[in-house]
């Protein structure tokens, strides 16, 4: 318990971005890694066809608002997820810190 107050503590703290980040992670974990390979590692381009978040990340086109407005959109083999501005803010956020 006092760890998970600690915990709380620590990520009141961060500055808005880095929470976004941490947040963003959580939800790729949940929603995008049946397809995507979402972590830093391995810094292969696809998996099985799909771009992996590092790849996507590196992609010269690849800006904010180039993910916002993919994510807002439904995608001919991935799901439309619906996904709130919060949640999108967030996921873009954790993409691009793959850089
Ligand atoms: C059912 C499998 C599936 C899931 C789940 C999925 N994706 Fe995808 N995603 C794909 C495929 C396949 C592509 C390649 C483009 C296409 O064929 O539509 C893609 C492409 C993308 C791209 C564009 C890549 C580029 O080259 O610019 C982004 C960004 C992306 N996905 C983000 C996400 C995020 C964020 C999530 C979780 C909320 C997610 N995807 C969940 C299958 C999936």
């Amino acid at each position: 318990m006092r760890k998970m107050m600690a915990m709380m503590v620590m990520l009141l703290s961060l500055p808005a971005a880095a929470q976004d980040y941490r947040g963003g992670r959580v939800l790729a974990e949940r929603w995008c890694m049946a397809c995507h390979i979402v972590e830093r590692e391995p810094r292969s381009a696809t998996a099985d066809g799909v771009p992996t978040f590092p790849a996507i990340a590196a992609k010269p086109g690849t800006t904010a608002a180039s993910l916002d407005s993919y994510l807002s959109t439904g995608h001919t083999r991935m799901p439309d997820f619906q996904l709130s501005r919060g949640e999108r803010n967030a996921l873009v956020s954790y993409i691009l810190s793959l850089r």
